[in-house]
């Protein structure tokens, strides 16, 4: 497994993790769920006419947080919109629950991926392990 899928099925495994946005000099953060590992990219998905994906276009610098079977994993990076349909398709079928709220032509459904991520995955018990992608 490469850093991106360790990273991916943490957080699938997980099943909710916190995004962190800043909207000026004021942290905001909410309970995900969606991620999705595809063309070597991890994506989440929201949708645009939310706050949180206003905060994002503002300013694309994030962090997650998921905790999981005594493990958490922080990823910080930046977000980057991605519009193309294939990956909505695929987000769709991978969570089929959201195809209730969602569809890849409401013009509201939101791909985004990570760039320059940094993830760490913390322990109480071992070092503290620190992956790129
Ligand atoms: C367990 C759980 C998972 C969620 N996953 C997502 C998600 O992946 N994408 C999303 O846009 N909203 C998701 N939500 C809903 C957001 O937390 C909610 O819409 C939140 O208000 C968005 O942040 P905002 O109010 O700053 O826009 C989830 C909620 C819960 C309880």
């Amino acid at each position: 497994m490469n850093n991106l899928e360790k990273v991916c099925q943490f957080l699938q495994t997980a099943g909710t993790y916190y995004l962190a946005t800043v909207e000026g000099d004021q942290p905001r953060v909410r309970p995900f769920g969606t991620a999705l590992c595809y063309d070597g990219k991890l994506y989440i998905e929201t949708g645009k006419a939310k706050s949180v994906s206003k905060q994002i276009s503002a300013n694309p610098k994030v962090e997650i947080c998921a905790f999981d079977g005594g493990k958490w994993l922080r990823v910080s990076g930046e977000l980057v919109n991605d519009d193309s349909r294939e990956v909505k398709v695929a987000m769709l079928e991978q969570m089929p629950s959201l195809k209730a709220m969602y569809s890849p032509d409401d013009g509201n459904m939101q791909m985004l991926y990570f760039k320059n991520a940094t993830a760490t995955f913390s322990s109480f018990t071992e070092a503290p392990e620190t992956l790129q992608f």
